[in-house]
């Protein structure tokens, strides 16, 4: 591996073993001293020219904790707002001594232009492009799903497990990366969305489209991802009547999430809109893996910055 662009750019033998390294990690931070001197001397650059809290602070967690050094490069308030070019800013951070460029954009494909352009050597994290893909977060799903379901199996997909996704596909990377690597370990995935947040080309997506919530749960999927309603996305409006009308027929309500079965878990993304997509009594339940997801963002994120930057690793991942 030398980029973490698009979960489609991997085999599963690699999102296993990038999995298997996360729980490694997360056994390492149980310990009193959680810090690692992996990366000790080289240097990660955030680069976010979107708004994002979790995200980044997850990244500058784990580099922190593999000893990188951080630099934060907000582009609100730098050149990039006075009109520098991806190109000129890709050419000051190699110049800055970059060892790796974790990137969040508006724009689907940043990340694997910046990757490819032959700017910047350094390899690329890609931490959301546009409405494509979310690759990490992709990763700290499944592997917090796993945790759950296939405990204690370190090479172990997702076979035979069902999982629903509902919401605001439209605009989800994060469903878009969560197909992508639920199925390419095993799963088996639904969509539910109203129609006009299903985005065209969907059908050819490796997975069921389905209208209705309750007739996708009535079916006992083992986990249920609930997607934000991003309404920072929908410019032109019209994508459902009211928001009482979006909660009433595709949020998870208490009454939904009281019909499930017993072991499914329910995911969040955040930052949740409670009492849109999601009752604050769901998020706060007992199978809301909501909490945990943040976790188990930093141990997946450790993962794959040790994949890519880390001597040893880089030998035997290539
Ligand atoms: C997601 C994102 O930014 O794509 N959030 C995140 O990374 N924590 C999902 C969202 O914003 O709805």
């Amino acid at each position: 591996m030398r980029h973490f662009i698009s979960i489609t750019d991997l085999t599963r033998e690699q999102a296993i073993s990038v999995l298997a390294t996360a729980e490694h990690m997360a056994g390492t931070q149980s310990r009193s001293i959680r810090k690692l001197p992996t990366l000790v001397g080289q240097t990660v650059v955030n680069l976010f020219f979107e708004d994002s809290t979790r995200t980044r602070i997850s990244f500058e967690a784990a580099a922190k904790r593999l000893s990188a050094d951080v630099i934060n490069f907000a582009a609100k308030g730098s050149s990039v707002s006075k009109g520098e070019s991806l190109k000129d800013t890709a050419l000051t951070l190699q110049a800055m001594g970059a060892d790796a460029v974790v990137v969040r954009s508006g724009s689907a494909g940043a990340a694997h232009l910046l990757a490819h352009a032959g700017w910047i050597d350094q390899p690329i994290i890609n931490a959301g492009d546009g409405a494509h893909e979310h690759p990490t977060q992709a990763m700290l799903d499944v592997f917090t799903v796993r945790r759950h379901l296939r405990p204690g199996e370190d090479r172990a997909g997702l076979d035979g497990l069902h999982v629903v996704i509902v919401g605001d596909v439209l605009h989800s990377r994060v469903a878009r990366s969560n197909v992508a690597l639920l199925t390419l370990l095993g799963a088996r995935v639904t969509l539910v969305a109203p129609p006009a947040l299903v985005p065209v080309g969907a059908a050819a997506w490796p997975c069921e489209i389905l209208y209705d919530l309750d007739e996708a749960l009535a079916a006992g999927p083992d986990a249920v991802m609930m997607l934000r309603v991003q309404r920072e996305r929908m410019t032109g409006g019209g994508f459902f009547p009211t928001v009482g009308e979006y909660a009433r027929r595709y949020g998870l309500t208490a009454d939904r999430a009281g019909r499930l079965p017993a072991h499914t878990l329910v995911l969040h993304p955040g930052p949740m809109n409670r009492g849109l997509e999601i009752a604050g009594d769901v998020a706060d339940s007992e199978r809301s893996v909501i909490v945990e997801q943040v976790a188990s963002g930093v141990f997946v994120r450790m993962a794959v910055l040790y994949h890519l930057l880390a001597t040893d690793a880089r030998e035997d991942t290539r």
